[in-house]
């Protein structure tokens, strides 16, 4: 028998769902035995019900072609099959909510793509190599839920994943006033070129929900934990316009930084460079070796040569030079259903299980 743990998809059939799918292929520690969707796919082997919307580049994983997908609000026929499960569904933010809360009801942890618990005070959101101490928060939740092992812990938005990072590894010098423009890929919104050829030559100045998501998250992440709650650092102050643009997968971010503590464009690079965490200290499955990069050339980062960094886990930074009315500027870049979704929940997944949080059930 295997001794990986159990892992349930929800939402399996949707992008996000499928890049989970495609990601845990072979996963050392998971794997993938349960998928669910809406009830309009439950009943159907997974790759009938992906039939002509599979959006990946590699194949369907031969392990989930049979899997019969379940009906994701049948909570306890999930929930009996698996030791966790990641969270992909699109439902309105309360469904998503209250049906988070279910899985983890039967002890069974949630680790979700989802923004609809990224404000719920005891709820971690967490980029593993920034504040992998707010788990510790889950004890507080558990206490709330009245569960033993169950908890749902979520990953932040994609957008600020090209700055927010860099932002952390230049802590030092006491960022505390940010201008961010962020060009975001079309499959952000799920979508790929087939589904939303009106991208194509394109810019569309509006993401429902995304400036305020780029603005107020990283100080969540930034924040402590307080009574048993995180409270949001507000030593900061973001302003952002989020622009979609016509790029399959990459976010890309422009950013203009004030600094407390004037530090070189040396010391910044540096920082750049020696900053990591603890996936990469306990070399987690998915972590990249080195998390943030700085490229020297001129015409770096680009997404299409450089989207797919340490596996589409890693940041490219380019650009600093400094500026004539902040004190330095630069451009990030990540990608945006790895490490900005997927991905980042996987890593999430892993720093879990390696403090204890996730276990065999
Ligand atoms: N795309 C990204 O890069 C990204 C990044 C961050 C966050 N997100 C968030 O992640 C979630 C999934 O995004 P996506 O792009 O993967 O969406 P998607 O491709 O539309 O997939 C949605 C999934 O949810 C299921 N679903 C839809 N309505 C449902 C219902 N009423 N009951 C149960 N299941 C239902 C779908 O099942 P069927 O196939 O059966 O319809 C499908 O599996 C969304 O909340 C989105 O906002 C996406």
């Amino acid at each position: 028998m295997s001794e990986k743990l159990r892992v349930g998809i929800l939402g399996g059939t949707g992008m996000v769902g499928q890049r989970f799918i495609s990601l845990l292929e072979n996963h050392p520690w998971f794997e993938v035995t349960t998928i669910a969707a809406s009830p309009r796919s439950a009943g159907q082997r997974y790759e009938d019900a992906v039939e002509g919307r599979w959006k990946m580049d590699t194949p369907i994983p031969k392990a989930v072609k049979n899997i019969i997908v379940k009906n994701v609000n049948e909570v306890e026929e999930v929930a009996k099959e698996v030791d966790f499960v990641f969270s992909a569904v699109d439902m309105s933010k309360d469904e998503i909510k209250a049906i988070e809360e279910a899985y983890a009801k039967t002890e069974t942890p949630v680790v979700s793509n989802n923004s609809a618990h990224r404000w719920t005070p005891d709820v971690p959101m967490v980029v593993p190599e920034i504040n992998p101490q707010h788990m510790e928060v889950i004890e507080f939740q558990k206490k709330r839920l009245g569960t033993t092992r169950g908890f749902v812990a979520v990953k932040p938005n994609c957008s600020i994943q090209s700055y927010a990072p860099v932002l952390t590894a230049w802590k030092e010098f006491e960022p505390y006033e940010v201008v961010v423009t962020t060009y975001q890929a079309i499959s952000g919104a799920g979508k790929t070129f087939k589904d939303w050829p009106e991208m194509e030559g394109n810019i569309i100045p509006f993401i429902s929900g995304e400036e305020e998501k780029s603005e107020k998250e990283p100080l969540r992440i930034w924040g402590k934990i307080e009574n048993g709650v995180i409270v949001p650092a507000d030593d900061v102050k973001i302003t952002s316009q989020c622009i979609r643009v016509p790029v399959l997968n990459g976010h890309t971010a422009a950013v203009f930084v004030k600094f407390r503590k004037a530090p070189t464009k040396q010391q910044l690079i540096d920082a750049i460079n020696n900053f990591s965490g603890v996936p990469q200290e306990l070399k987690l499955p998915s972590a990249p070796k080195q998390f943030i990069r700085y490229m020297e050339e001129d015409n770096r980062p680009q997404v299409a040569l450089d989207v797919d960094y340490e596996n589409g886990m890693g940041i490219s930074v380019g650009r600093i030079r400094e500026d004539s009315i902040y004190d330095w500027k630069f451009v990030g870049l990540s990608h945006n259903t790895v490490r900005g979704a997927a991905g980042g929940a996987v890593l999430c997944a892993e720093l879990l299980k390696a403090q204890g949080y996730i276990t065999a059930k």
